[in-house]
């Protein structure tokens, strides 16, 4: 629960940070207004699992946190393209793999409200990717560029690690982001 309330706390900064870092960048007004609703919306996933926390007699604060998303953030400050690939695409799209699992886990484990924040999460994080997508699409094709081929360059330059499978397709598709950008294995197996 401290390290989800952890990266809530960041995805808030994250969202914020996209608005101001990318501000003056000929962009339009939607843009920005569907980064706003972003970080409104991690603020109240935020919100939720500190409460839940404090449950348990926690508070955020309390255990040690990892600094690997702010870092994600840090290395992609110039290039707008690489930070839609990293964050939203990449990031919260792994979020979107994982969650359903965890949610099982908690339920299992018999803690079912615990359970219930993360189904409510995982909806809106759909929301997420699907507008990190839209995004990155409008300023590759502004750009004349192939999105799919962006996205691997951005990947591959600016994410220390990999793609790993097992993706959840079906949410990832919900949000509208296609396997070709990600999953190029899997395509040819089929
Ligand atoms: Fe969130
Ligand atoms: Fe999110």
């Amino acid at each position: 629960m401290h390290a989800l309330a952890h990266i809530e706390l960041n995805a808030i900064d994250l969202a914020w940070d996209i608005i101001a870092r990318f501000a003056g960048s000929g962009l339009p007004r939607e843009f920005y207004e569907d980064w706003v609703r972003v970080a409104a919306e991690e603020a109240s996933h935020f919100a939720l699992f500190s409460a839940r926390l404090r449950d348990f007699g926690v508070r955020y604060g309390d255990l040690p946190a990892h600094d690997g998303l702010w870092e994600a953030a840090a290395a992609t400050v110039g290039d707008l393209l690489a930070r839609l690939a990293v964050v939203p695409l990449v990031l919260e799209a792994r979020g979107l793999d994982v969650t359903p699992e965890m949610a099982m886990r908690l339920e299992r484990a018999g803690d079912p409200t615990s359970a219930a924040i993360l189904h409510h999460i995982y909806e809106q994080e759909i929301g997420h990717v699907a507008i990190g997508r839209r995004w990155f699409d409008r300023l590759c094709h502004g750009q004349g560029l192939i999105p799919e081929e962006v996205f691997r360059d951005r990947v591959r330059r600016f994410f220390k690690g990999e793609l790993k499978p097992p993706f959840n397709r079906a949410a990832r598709d919900a949000a509208g982001f296609p396997a070709r950008y990600y999953d190029l294995d899997g395509l040819s197996e089929r």
